[in-house]
């Protein structure tokens, strides 16, 4: 993955200039807790795709850079709405906004990052570009509250966890996956592809982020291990692992969950578990399916740098440590 973000260093530059430059608020509060998040090191996951899209159609002009940044405000509110949701004091290895200025100001201040995306798109007077995008953000709004709905009900199925993740989390990088197509000038069928490409990438992503929660190393990932447990949120290999553990273990993961307190001596204890029973190696494999349909999703076009570095940056869904 190095040799991508190395390759694709410029451009991505690019992206960061945009991203500072429209910080362009009035009122100071904002930036100042905008640029907490957005210079604290996220990955770019989702303008690197949107430019690899792009440049997989053959797209050479420059538009993709401001539309990658749009996409990565969208992607920096919903971080800072989810850490609300999620009591989360850790983000990118640094206190979350919420903790240093409070929730209301995390709110909205992700309120104004997504305002200021659409204020930008609409700018574009491109009708794909809007729709990929107001999608997106529907989409994700009703996977959280789905993710809500399920809290601390261990008999949620798999399909319903896919389900939520496919909204939360797959919805915007599909989406950016399906700008960079539409900048492309590809045909619809393609741009369908790219989408669904997008798709399998975030829900790979997604159910490797649930197994993170669990199996990181947490100074390396930035974020507090275990905080899924903690808040009551279902994932993958905890699902794995009610199915598989003792009666006893279950009793004591479901408590755990009611009583939203987890001991660190808990959490190893369920991470032992998870390990014993392959809770870890299921999920991971459950990721890795995902990826290979992406790649599958590729077959269609001609071989570029663009297209290796695509499936470079889907392996890497699943091999991340971060
Ligand atoms: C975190 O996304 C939120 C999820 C969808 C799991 P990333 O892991 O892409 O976050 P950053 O931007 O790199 O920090
Ligand atoms: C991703 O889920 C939420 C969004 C799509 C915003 P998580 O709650 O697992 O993300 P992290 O782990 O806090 O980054
Ligand atoms: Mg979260
Ligand atoms: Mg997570």
């Amino acid at each position: 993955m190095a040799d991508v973000w190395d390759a694709y260093r410029e451009e991505l530059e690019g992206v960061e200039d945009q991203l500072r430059k429209n910080l362009d608020s009035n009122v100071a509060l904002v930036n100042t807790v905008a640029s907490h998040i957005l210079s604290s090191g996220g990955k770019r996951l989702r303008p690197l795709l949107l430019l690899l899209c792009a440049r997989v159609c053959g797209y050479s002009a420059k538009e993709h850079l401001v539309l990658g940044s749009l996409v990565e405000y969208i992607h920096t509110a919903t971080l800072l709405h989810d850490d609300v949701v999620d009591d989360a004091d850790l983000r990118r290895g640094r206190q979350t906004a919420r903790k240093l200025w409070g929730n209301q100001i995390s709110i909205l201040v992700g309120d104004y990052l997504y305002s200021k995306a659409i204020c930008q798109i609409v700018g574009f007077r491109n009708q794909a570009i809007n729709e990929a995008l107001s999608e997106a953000c529907r989409k994700m709004a009703e996977g959280e509250v789905l993710q809500l709905y399920y809290n601390g009900n261990p008999l949620i199925t798999e399909t319903e966890y896919l389900r939520i993740v496919e909204h939360k989390t797959a919805g915007l990088i599909a989406a950016a996956c399906r700008i960079g197509g539409i900048i492309g000038g590809a045909p619809a069928d393609k741009e369908a592809v790219l989408f669904r490409f997008g798709q399998h990438l975030g829900i790979a992503f997604q159910v490797a982020d649930d197994t993170l929660d669990y199996a990181a190393n947490g100074d390396r990932l930035g974020k507090s291990l275990g905080q899924d447990l903690r808040q009551g949120k279902v994932t993958l290999p905890l699902l794995h692992l009610l199915h598989h553990c003792s009666d006893q273990d279950r009793q004591m993961i479901k408590d755990r969950m009611e009583t939203r307190t987890l001991a660190e001596a808990d959490l190893l204890r369920i991470i032992s578990l998870m390990q014993e029973f392959g809770s870890i190696s299921y999920a991971m494999e459950r990721a890795r399916t995902f990826v290979a349909a992406a790649n599958r999703d590729l077959g269609g076009f001609e071989d570029s740098l663009p297209k290796r570095a695509l499936s470079v940056v889907a392996d890497y869904m699943v091999t991340r440590d971060r």
